[in-house]
């Protein structure tokens, strides 16, 4: 099975073409099948991430034929394309700086505590989003994380004029804004605590979620109905003061 890989070193793209042997003819190959069986043969220097291998860890999110994929989850087929995920700055070929969300949330997570109720148990929703990998497939085609960079991508902008991943991205994210969300919903947060994970959604650009269906899950979560749509009604009259 003939597939592509999209390497890069030093800025500069490569794409290679690789022939995947399979195991026996009945085998469907996943992603990370392929990207560890070319690092075994004939590609030593292959650089991708992968941690559980059962889609537990999130980190092994790569695009195919520019879609976001979970590598140890999802199948590939002749003729694809392997490359880094479009949405985050590549290091080195299939490896994205994962950085900038994480370090985005420093601080934004650290809710008021006072007046927990630990005889409380947590809603059904809260539960749903607690499924979360951070693999980061979501950032696909969301507008508020391409503010980031101009409203492009990362690798279409210059090297000097892209955000320091190390300083945190200002526009958030499905994933930073299911984070607030589940602060939210989680019971033992404080009123201050709800109303300032709020603020941090709005800080972050919940105003880019008007009208917009780009929300798309890699493992299944409902973003637009658990994330987004709790949150653009709780913040209607303050994202009308901010607009
Ligand atoms: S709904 Fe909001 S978070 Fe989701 S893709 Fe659109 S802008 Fe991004
Ligand atoms: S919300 Fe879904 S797509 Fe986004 S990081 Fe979490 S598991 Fe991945
Ligand atoms: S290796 Fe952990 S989710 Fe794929």
């Amino acid at each position: 099975m003939k597939v592509e890989i999209v390497t890069r070193r030093d800025g500069e793209q490569e794409i290679v073409a690789y022939d995947y042997v399979p195991r026996d003819d009945s085998e469907k190959p996943m992603i990370l099948d392929v990207l560890l069986q070319a690092q075994a043969n004939g590609m030593p220097d292959l650089a991708f991430r992968y941690g559980c291998r059962a889609r537990n860890c999130g980190v092994c999110t790569v695009d195919i034929n520019g879609r976001p994929r979970i590598a140890c989850r999802a199948r590939i087929k002749e003729g694809d394309r392997i490359s880094p995920m479009a949405t985050l700055p590549a290091l080195s070929d299939l490896v994205v700086r994962r950085d900038g969300v994480a370090r985005q949330m420093r601080g934004r997570l650290a809710t008021a505590g006072q007046g927990n109720d630990l005889n409380v148990s947590a809603p059904d929703d809260y539960h749903a989003l607690t499924g979360c990998i951070e693999c980061y497939a979501c950032l696909h085609e969301c507008p508020m994380h391409a503010r980031n960079f101009d409203g492009g991508l990362p690798d279409e902008q210059a090297v000097e004029d892209r955000p320091d991943p190390a300083e945190g991205y200002t526009s958030g994210n499905p994933f930073s804004l299911l984070k607030l969300q589940r602060i939210r919903i989680d019971p033992l947060t404080s009123e201050a605590g709800k109303s300032s994970a709020l603020d941090n959604a709005i800080d972050l650009g919940l105003d880019a979620c008007v009208g917009c269906k780009g929300c798309k899950c890699g493992v299944g979560i409902d973003l637009i109905g658990k994330v987004i749509w709790p949150m653009l009604e709780a913040a209607g009259d303050r994202l009308a003061e901010k607009g």
